[in-house]
């Protein structure tokens, strides 16, 4: 199935809990506000593009339980949800592009019922939007890639990040669907560890093949002539910066050292075409991810924590952003990306 679902009989929202991967699948159903919002502050569903899917559904969700009877009270009841779930998670910039959005359609509704229909209907158009971006994203990078390339990787930028098919793992999917031999090196991602529960799990489901690294060894296997290119995803880009998992910069810093190409793969959707690097909060995250693993203490509990969930990775580390649209070289015009 899809990452993330509408489920039009049970007017309910299906998704992949990806806190259980990849030791097990379960499809958990978040039939109300306060359980959406739970899914994604614990990161049952993540990745810039399956948060705006999760936004919109989050809105169909608040328009399906609403009794409100005017079109006036159903938008407040819309906009006061749409504060909540943006309040989730601050960074990937697709979850509150995707809650302006639906609200934004709102607009052509003439009674409340049809703005019901309105807000489902768009909440639905953005998911399957996603699953075609993706694609899009996928063609113009495999032009990236050559026949025996090996891949790095950061976070997890596949299908569990997204609708469908993935930005990053897209890239590489839409390479070996065109015949290339791709190789892939997961990072794993501390301290969450999707690049080791997710980016493994879904690229071994495809048979592609796929190796796990510790982030700390990314500049070994770079140095060691391991690499070929790199493509990571995005959460948010502006003019200056790319903010990623936390981590990004780093590979990004060991890559411009070695010469090795690094790109970006992300939906428009993901930019923030008037924000700059100062102007976004990155989200801080609980200490006691970083205490314990799986339940297992790995430090003091009382041990003074920093934990930024995201970096920003400056421009100029960048070889290629890849769109939907196309693929952009430095110097990156933020206008010609808006197109
Ligand atoms: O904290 P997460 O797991 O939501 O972070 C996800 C990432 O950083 C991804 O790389 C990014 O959202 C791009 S997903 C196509």
């Amino acid at each position: 199935m899809r990452t993330i679902d509408w489920d039009k009989e049970t007017k309910t929202i299906k998704l992949i809990d990806q806190t259980l991967l990849p030791v097990e699948y379960k499809v958990i159903e978040c039939s109300n506000l306060s359980s959406l919002c739970e899914a994604i502050s614990s990161l049952r569903v993540r990745g810039a593009p399956a948060l705006g899917a999760a936004g919109g559904f989050g809105l169909a969700l608040t328009a399906t339980l609403s009794s409100a009877r005017t079109m006036d009270s159903l938008l407040n009841d819309l906009e006061k949800a749409g504060n909540v779930i943006k309040s989730t998670r601050p960074t990937a910039i697709n979850l509150s592009w995707a809650i302006d959005r639906v609200l934004q359609a709102t607009s052509d509704a003439y009674d409340v019922e049809g703005m019901r229909d309105i807000v489902i209907d768009e909440a639905l158009r953005i998911a399957e939007e996603d699953v075609d971006t993706n694609k899009k994203i996928g063609k113009n990078g495999a032009e990236l890639l050559e026949d025996g390339d090996v891949v790095m990787t950061h976070c997890n930028a596949g299908r569990l990040a997204c609708v469908d098919w993935g930005t990053a793992l897209g890239v590489v999917r839409s390479a070996v669907e065109d015949g290339k031999d791709i190789k892939v090196v997961a990072c794993e991602t501390r301290p969450l560890n999707q690049g080791s529960r997710l980016t493994t799990w879904e690229l071994m489901q495809d048979n592609i093949p796929v190796t796990l690294i510790t982030d700390s060894m990314s500049g070994h296997v770079m140095r060691k002539g391991l690499i070929d290119k790199i493509i990571v995803g995005a959460d948010r880009i502006t003019e200056d910066v790319v903010f990623n998992k936390i981590g990004t910069y780093t590979h990004s810093v060991l890559a411009a050292e070695h010469e090795i190409p690094f790109f970006v793969a992300a939906p428009t959707s993901s930019f923030d075409f008037e924000g700059w690097e100062g102007s976004v909060k990155i989200e801080k995250r609980d200490p006691d991810e970083l205490r314990f693993i799986g339940g297992v203490q790995y430090a003091p509990s009382e041990v003074k924590v920093y934990n930024p969930a995201f970096d920003a990775t400056p421009m100029e580390n960048i070889s290629a952003i890849i769109t939907e649209n196309d693929v952009f070289y430095p110097p990156f015009i933020i206008d010609e990306i808006r197109m």
